[in-house]
């Protein structure tokens, strides 16, 4: 390209990130509203400007196009920067075919786009140490990060799939790993635990499975490159009971797609609410994919009754991973902390602490007046 060219060139077109929204279902819609709200503010105060698309998933996208996403959606998805996503499913799809459930799109985006590595860090804000059905002097202080692989393991292997087999119905699903997927994801985790407090658990079930036993190898062997990091091996069920009682021994948690999608859940209600937890899907190809761990909660859906802070802190996350800004991360996670301080709860939230609630889109604009400041 001669110089000439170069300059005519739009400098700003460069710049702009371009950013597809995904709300799909349930309260997906209403909570990536106010995560976007945030997104842009947080962002424009950082001089990042963000252009917005939007596309289907999941039940609407089925509604709309027949099934749960489509090509079209998947390289759009490709070409953005990132993908900021509400959630999918509901009862409406429950009956359909397995392969043309809401649950497939999100699925598929997963894996056509390569992001094998799930980060959901489950932290407890002060304010929420009470909204915990954990006794508050065991949640205070929580800080773990679950790093889940999630291109793999038993919701991809093969074979998979229903079969009649003498005469009675069967059903098969497959976990497979190879040392190349379980060496990635174990760096991620080893890099993330660096900067951290240099601790690293990874959970399996290598007494049982012989896919856990490659893991343990495996994870060993990635092991030798991070000599300042402590790993640990802890086994699925136990560790499911040992975040019961002392979470707060544990920071980087590595394991695979199943155990991953368990004890995130739970990680998360250990924090007080499933509301709260924010993830980030990242791989090598550069795009990120950003969403809310919560489901699309059809019972609530539409009653601006939602919780909007997970969907608020995945923006905050989209923020530091996509667009390489922890400046404006940073400040929406204060803002989040100093809604929460002043006593702000969603339904979700209120437990028994007498306060009142607000909706989704009020708790929204909350954060956006503490961005603001
Ligand atoms: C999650 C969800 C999904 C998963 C479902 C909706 C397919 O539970 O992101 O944790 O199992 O991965
Ligand atoms: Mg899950």
């Amino acid at each position: 390209m001669n110089r000439r060219a170069q300059a005519s060139q739009p400098r700003s077109a460069k710049r702009i990130a371009r950013i597809l929204i995904l709300p799909g279902d349930g309260i997906g819609p209403e909570v990536a509203e106010q995560g976007v709200r945030v997104l842009d503010a947080a962002a424009k105060g950082a001089g990042i400007e963000l252009a917005f698309e939007e596309g289907l998933i999941g039940g609407a996208s089925i509604d709309a196009n027949g099934s749960p996403i489509t090509d079209d959606v998947i390289e759009r998805a490709r070409s953005a920067r990132a993908v900021f996503l509400g959630a999918v499913g509901g009862p409406k799809w429950d009956g359909l075919p397995f392969a043309q459930r809401p649950e497939r799109g999100l699925l598929r985006i997963r894996k056509e786009l390569g992001l094998f590595a799930n980060l959901r860090p489950a932290t407890v804000f002060s304010a929420l140490a009470d909204a915990s059905t954990l006794r508050p002097e065991v949640v205070t202080g929580i800080d773990l990060l679950v790093v889940r692989e999630l291109t793999g393991g038993l919701y991809f292997g093969e074979p998979r799939g229903d079969a009649l087999v003498g005469g009675l119905r069967e059903s098969r699903n497959t976990m497979v790993y190879n040392e190349v997927e379980i060496a990635r994801i174990a760096r991620v985790a080893f890099e993330a635990a660096r900067l951290r407090r240099k601790e690293l658990t990874h959970v399996h079930k290598a007494n049982v499975l012989e896919v856990s036993q490659l893991w343990v190898t495996v994870v060993e062997e990635v092991a030798k490159d991070y000599s300042d990091v402590i790993l640990h091996h802890q086994l699925v069920d136990s560790m499911a009971m040992l975040l019961l009682r002392e979470p707060r021994n544990y920071d980087v948690i590595v394991t695979s797609n199943l155990f991953g999608d368990i004890l995130s859940d739970e990680a998360a209600m250990i924090t007080g609410s499933l509301g709260m937890l924010p993830s980030a899907s990242l791989g090598e190809g550069g795009v990120g994919l950003y969403e809310p761990v919560h489901g699309s909660a059809p019972d609530i859906a539409g009653k601006d009754a939602a919780n909007p802070l997970a969907a608020i802190l995945s923006a905050a996350m989209l923020l530091e991973h996509s667009l390489a800004a922890p400046e404006p991360a940073a400040r929406i996670r204060a803002a989040v902390g100093s809604v929460l301080d002043d006593g702000h709860r969603t339904i979700d939230l209120v437990g028994d602490s007498g306060l009142a609630s607000v909706g989704c889109a009020a708790m929204g604009e909350l954060v956006l007046q503490r961005l603001g400041k």
